[in-house]
């Protein structure tokens, strides 16, 4: 039997897919399919937490998954799925709804970001975090790789899974997080301190995966630098630039001190120029292979054996946790 670990990962379809999404989550999603058994998951439910136009919804969703094949994911190796077609999800994700406290819900600061300034949010923005552990715990996933916004989820979900296995007997792998020692987390090109977001009004504070060399390039000319001229990696003296150095290091795989290095006595002008060359260059061939598989019609087809092959994995965890908290009257032997 093969010890593969399990991973798993997911991505709201809730608007266009970032650069930050990219260095911080896919690529490293990209990297773990050769040695895990990884499930990557488009989660249509958490994205209905805050309002969306079902029509674009849907067409988000076939988007996205043609961008995760665009990048390099395999069909064939991992397993990718859209979230509301495997009903496990939402099932587990109320019993541990049941589990999880108001106060732990309360200081997720996911949760305190996009409700502010708001007359009112869903219920289901509240209780995010447990329909996210659920889609984790349902795998008995020991890996999940995402950008550093998702690591305060990541602990409640740890806590939430222990709290289940010692209310209930074991049930629960408890997952680790997967970080990035750079990249986890990429800032918004107009404002340093601010992550790069997909649901930022400013389209300039990011570089989408779809973004024409034009935009990029002007996108790229416009990023905000810091006071002196010196292309130097400091993200506190120096945070504009440091986050572009980390940009630029994770797309041309070259070590920051090396860049460091050939950008010594040079401006930023030459800098962005350049990193902006780069970046035409990365996300051009992922564009093409993207606009292939959006228009070839496979899709569905993928995402429905994915769905499958999810719910076969998903159905015992779901079965054994019914059993051990006393539900339901057909499943249990
Ligand atoms: P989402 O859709 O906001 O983002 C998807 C992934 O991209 C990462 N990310 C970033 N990484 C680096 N720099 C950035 N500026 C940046 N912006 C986003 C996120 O950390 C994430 O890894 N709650 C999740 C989706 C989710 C999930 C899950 C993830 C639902 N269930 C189970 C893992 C496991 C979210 O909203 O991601």
């Amino acid at each position: 039997m093969s010890q593969r670990q399990r991973v798993f990962s997911g991505i709201q379809p809730s608007g266009q897919i970032t650069l930050g999404n990219y260095l911080g989550a896919l690529k490293q999603f990209v990297n773990l399919q050769d040695t895990a058994d990884a499930f990557y998951c488009i989660v249509d439910l958490h994205a209905i937490t805050v309002p969306q136009d079902p029509t674009l919804l849907r067409e988000r969703i076939l988007d996205l998954a043609s961008l995760y094949i665009a990048v390099g994911l395999d069909p064939n190796k991992s397993t990718l799925f859209v979230q509301s077609d495997v009903s496990a999800h939402s099932e587990l994700g109320w019993v541990l709804q049941c589990i999880v406290h108001m106060g732990e819900l309360s200081r997720m600061t996911q949760f305190k970001e996009k409700a502010e300034g708001k007359d009112s949010v869903s219920v289901g923005l509240f209780t995010y975090p447990a329909l996210m552990a659920a889609d984790i715990l349902l795998y008995q996933t020991n890996l999940v790789p995402v950008g550093e916004d998702q690591k305060q989820h990541l602990e409640l979900t740890r806590d939430i899974g222990e709290r289940f296995n010692t209310r209930f007997g074991s049930t629960f792998t408890l997952p680790e997080v997967l970080l990035l020692d750079q990249g986890a987390r990429i800032m918004s090109l107009d404002d340093p301190t601010k992550k790069m977001s997909k649901s930022n009004s400013n389209p300039q504070s990011r570089i989408e995966m779809l973004d024409s060399p034009d935009d990029i390039r002007k996108k790229m000319s416009r990023a905000v630098t810091d006071s002196d001229r010196e292309v130097r990696f400091d993200p506190k003296q120096k945070p504009a630039v440091s986050n572009l150095l980390a940009i630029y290091s994770l797309s041309a795989n070259k070590s920051i001190q090396t860049l460091e290095k050939e950008y010594q006595g040079k401006g930023y002008g030459d800098f962005k120029k350049d990193l902006a060359e780069v970046l035409v260059n990365t996300l051009q061939p992922i564009q093409k292979r993207y606009a292939e598989i959006r228009n070839s019609g496979e899709i569905q087809d993928i995402l429905k054996r994915g769905a499958n092959r999810a719910k076969e994995v998903a159905r015992p965890t779901l079965d054994l946790v019914k059993q051990q908290v006393g539900l339901g009257c057909t499943t249990h032997s």
